[in-house]
């Protein structure tokens, strides 16, 4: 008696099965929770930030660097006399880096700047960056690969001659070929 699943019952559970699987690669592109909206730094970054070649005195462009929490790591590794500059395109993100990293903005150690990073370019008197790098950044991890080009083309003009530039591509960073 109880064993017996009805058709009409079987069919929708089935759906809902696959519908599941379709949802599933799109996650790792979405923002989540523990890792965005955070200003602590996860694990994940943690092995970001432990890859970086950073040394005191650097200056550090963190390209979709919102909320911060990567970069107040990092400006703590350059020190007191490096840089950081959070590049993001998104307004709230700016918003909340600025909130998460008010001690090393008033320190003058951290700066933001709002743009697409396939759009932007230093204030005129900026000081170039000698490092990059950028984590779940579509323009620059293939997800969007018409803007690739041009994000480099702006990333390369905000560098040293021989800056250097990682994206979250390796594991869990690859060096990208800038000449
Ligand atoms: C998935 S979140 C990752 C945030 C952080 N880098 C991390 O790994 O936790 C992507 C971030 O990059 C920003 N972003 C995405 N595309 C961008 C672009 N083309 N130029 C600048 N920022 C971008 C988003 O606004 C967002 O803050």
């Amino acid at each position: 008696m109880g064993g017996d699943v009805p058709a009409a019952r079987a069919r929708p559970r089935r759906r809902a099965h696959r519908a599941r699987r379709v949802r599933a690669p799109a996650r790792p592109q979405a923002c989540d929770e523990e890792d965005t909206m955070t200003s602590e730094l996860s694990p994940r970054l943690r092995r970001v930030v432990d890859a970086l070649p950073l040394e005191p005195g650097m200056r550090v462009l963190e390209i979709g660097g919102a909320p911060g929490a990567a970069a107040r790591e990092v400006a703590a590794r350059v020190g007191p006399q490096g840089h950081v500059l959070v590049l993001d395109r998104s307004d709230t993100g700016i918003r909340r880096a600025r909130a998460n990293c008010r001690e090393e903005i008033d320190a003058g150690r951290l700066s933001t700047m709002c743009a697409s990073v396939e759009d932007f370019e230093l204030e005129p008197g900026t000081p170039l960056f000698d490092l990059a790098f950028a984590c779940r950044v579509g323009a620059l991890d293939g997800r969007h690969p018409q803007l690739y080009a041009p994000a480099l083309a702006n990333i390369r003009s905000a560098l040293v001659p021989d800056g250097r530039l990682y994206v979250d591509t390796g594991s869990p960073l690859t060096a990208i070929q800038l000449d």
